[in-house]
């Protein structure tokens, strides 16, 4: 193998999709995908890559920063590719404890362990530290979120995110490690948890159960297909400018509700239902606390820089995500059983 690159987070939804796309295109590169498989870790997300002798997966926590230094000793990884972290807004908000722990703590562990093991050797290497457009805080009806935009966290899980990209800011300049950071948008596509307000519609609609939209419906984000962001985060990896930040997005803006209605009647045509029927589902419900209005990213530097544009429509990957959970029910019942009913009770339960 020409080059050893860890992927933090790889069992989860984005992530399987990076370990995905490195592990078919780079059969040259040992990938090795390390992931503590909270309920968001799921290894059947890899079952179609995970016996290709390019891959390795190790079961193992961030947090525990002993464990994290024996790792980059062990395998002296060329790159990192970091998407390991606690992600639903939501839960956040019950319990941002965690979140300090694995999005600050995790990632800081990981920066001092490539920084000591790398010490006097970092020609060539790279830490790539995956973030979100979330830290931007949120914008009124008008404008765009630019790499210079102001950080302004405002949820538990944001501010978290926020932190971490500071951090791996300040071991670029202070230690010269070769970070590079991209923001993205909202994702959606195949092997999302179903907490997340797309496929926790989809599942709710082939139960029959409601929709609940968060106060309003009007609060708005920039939806990209998740098969492009794993190519936004190779084309980064590959080519972007050490110590730069990306911001990545679908130019696709979509008020809650209006998307909502949009995933409706694109089920009732896959379930062959007559076209309304899904809508009559919706159920406003009781807002999300500190819920911020509107995301939206000018990715006009990825484009100009690195070339990077989304390659299909909202229409395009909605409807093929729509289609992979209807054909994948085995998946969404797996991972809808046990924690998950519990979770939502709780959530959901006002
Ligand atoms: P996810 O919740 O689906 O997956 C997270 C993965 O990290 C899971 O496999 C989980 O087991 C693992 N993990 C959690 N804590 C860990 C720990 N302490 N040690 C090791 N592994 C741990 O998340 P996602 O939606 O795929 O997001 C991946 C990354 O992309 C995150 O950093 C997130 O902030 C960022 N991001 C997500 C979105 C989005 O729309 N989902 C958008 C922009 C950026
Ligand atoms: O912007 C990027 C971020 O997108 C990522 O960093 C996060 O990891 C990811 O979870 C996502 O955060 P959001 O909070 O925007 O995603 P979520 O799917 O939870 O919610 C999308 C919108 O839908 C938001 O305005 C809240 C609303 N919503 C969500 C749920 C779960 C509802 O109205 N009802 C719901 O039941």
């Amino acid at each position: 193998m020409k080059q050893t690159i860890l992927i933090t987070g790889g069992a989860g939804f984005i992530g399987s999709h990076v370990v995905r796309l490195f592990v078919e295109k780079y059969p040259d590169t040992q990938i090795v995908n390390l992931d503590k498989l909270t309920y968001a870790g799921n290894l059947e997300n890899l079952s179609d890559v995970d016996q290709k002798p390019n891959y390795t997966f190790v079961k193992g926590d961030i947090v525990d920063r002993q464990f994290v230094q024996d790792l980059f000793e062990k395998y002296q990884f060329d790159g990192v590719i970091h998407l390991a972290a606690e992600s639903h807004v939501d839960r956040s908000i019950t319990n941002p404890i965690a979140f300090v722990e694995t999005n600050i703590l995790g990632t800081v562990n990981l920066l001092h362990a490539a920084r000591q093991v790398w010490d006097g050797k970092m020609e060539g290497k790279r830490f790539y530290h995956v973030s979100t457009d979330e830290v931007y805080g949120t914008l009124g009806a008008t404008g765009l979120f630019t790499e210079e935009t102001s950080y302004d966290p405002r949820s538990p899980y944001s501010a978290s995110k926020a932190s971490s990209d500071h951090l791996a800011r300040a071991y670029y300049h202070t230690y010269d490690l070769p970070v590079v950071i991209s923001n993205c948008s909202n994702n959606y596509g195949s092997h999302q948890f179903p907490e997340k307000l797309i496929p926790l519609c989809i599942n709710n609609i082939k139960a029959g159960k409601a929709l609940p939209i968060y106060g309003d419906g009007k609060y708005t984000r920039d939806w990209l297909w998740v098969n492009d962001h794993a190519t936004a985060i190779d084309t980064i990896y590959q080519n972007g400018v050490l110590g730069e930040t990306y911001n990545i997005g679908g130019h696709n803006e979509w008020k809650n509700l209006d998307l909502v209605h949009l995933l409706c009647d694109v089920m009732d045509e896959e379930l062959g239902k007559p076209q309304g029927t899904s809508r009559e589902l919706i159920t406003f419900v009781k807002d999300r606390q500190g819920h911020d209005r509107r995301y939206a990213i000018d990715s006009s530097k990825i484009a100009r820089e690195l070339g990077w544009e989304p390659s299909v429509t909202f229409q395009e990957g909605l409807r093929a995500s729509v289609k992979w959970y209807l054909e994948n029910e085995g998946w969404l019942d797996n991972v809808t059983s046990g924690a998950y009913q519990k979770y939502y009770e709780t959530q959901y339960k006002d």
